[in-house]
């Protein structure tokens, strides 16, 4: 059996990967519009992937201004059945600090206004996908694995509450999502998710810890804070992905 067409959709601070040797760059047009960038095909630690920027190369598309369904849309036009989703988040649970790497397992969308969906009546189709599990349990647990091989420490399961942004949070909409259940907070993995899923794809989602969500410690959020443990934390995530595409089926 040949091996699924695999792609990463990088997000703030992996907005490229140095380590992907490019092989070509597609400009895609799909019914929805233009994806964020061209889509670049190449290898990464010698594997074959698809890559693409949720936020353009020159990271200037805010979340709620991302053409979503043209991004799973151009995917899925390639042939892709697996998707990893990487994001930045903040941090609301104890067990995600600054740094930690979260493999989530549900999802609460606080998101509003975004086209959302496929199925939006056009062609005369309704359709509800099932979403009970938002995330592919597979990938979760090859990425567990490949962590264990990799000897980096991971947060396996937890909810990743989706905000419109792209405003941080209050203080308050913090501690109402801990009070939800919420383990981290960021705004872009819906409704990423639901199209993935409304097309068929696998997605799942790693998500880089850059910051205690609003009012969990003193003082303000600063973009010096998060840049320097995206930096750090992006190795640990490379590093990931180098034991999961590796033993990824
Ligand atoms: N809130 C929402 N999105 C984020 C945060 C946050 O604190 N940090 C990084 N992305």
């Amino acid at each position: 059996m040949s091996k699924p067409v695999v792609a990463i959709i990088g997000g703030t601070g992996l907005d490229s990967i140095e380590e992907l040797v490019i092989k070509h760059n597609h400009l895609v047009q799909t019914p929805f519009g233009a994806p964020s960038d061209m889509i670049q095909e190449g290898t990464l630690f010698d594997e074959a992937i698809l890559f693409l920027p949720r936020h353009g190369r020159a990271h200037n598309i805010p979340p709620h201004k991302i053409n979503y369904r043209a991004n799973i849309a151009a995917l899925k036009q390639f042939g892709v059945d697996k998707i990893l989703a990487i994001t930045a988040v903040g941090g609301i649970a104890p067990n995600c600090p600054p740094r930690a790497l979260v493999i989530p397992e549900q999802i609460i969308d606080y998101t509003y206004g975004r086209e959302h969906t496929f199925f939006d009546g056009v062609d005369s189709r309704v359709e509800h996908i099932d979403f009970t599990a938002p995330f592919c349990d597979t990938i979760r647990n090859e990425l567990v694995g490949a962590a264990q091989s990799a000897g980096i420490e991971i947060v396996s399961g937890g909810v990743y509450g989706v905000t419109q942004g792209p405003r941080l949070e209050t203080a308050a909409e913090i501690k109402r999502m801990a009070r939800d259940g919420c383990s981290v907070v960021g705004m872009t993995v819906m409704p990423e998710a639901a199209l993935a899923r409304e097309l068929d794809m696998r997605y799942a989602n790693c998500s880089i810890v850059v910051n205690w969500g609003a009012g969990l410690e003193d003082g303000e959020i600063t973009m010096d804070e998060i840049r320097d443990h995206l930096q750090h934390a992006s190795l640990e995530v490379k590093k990931l992905l180098n034991h999961w595409l590796a033993n990824s089926l």
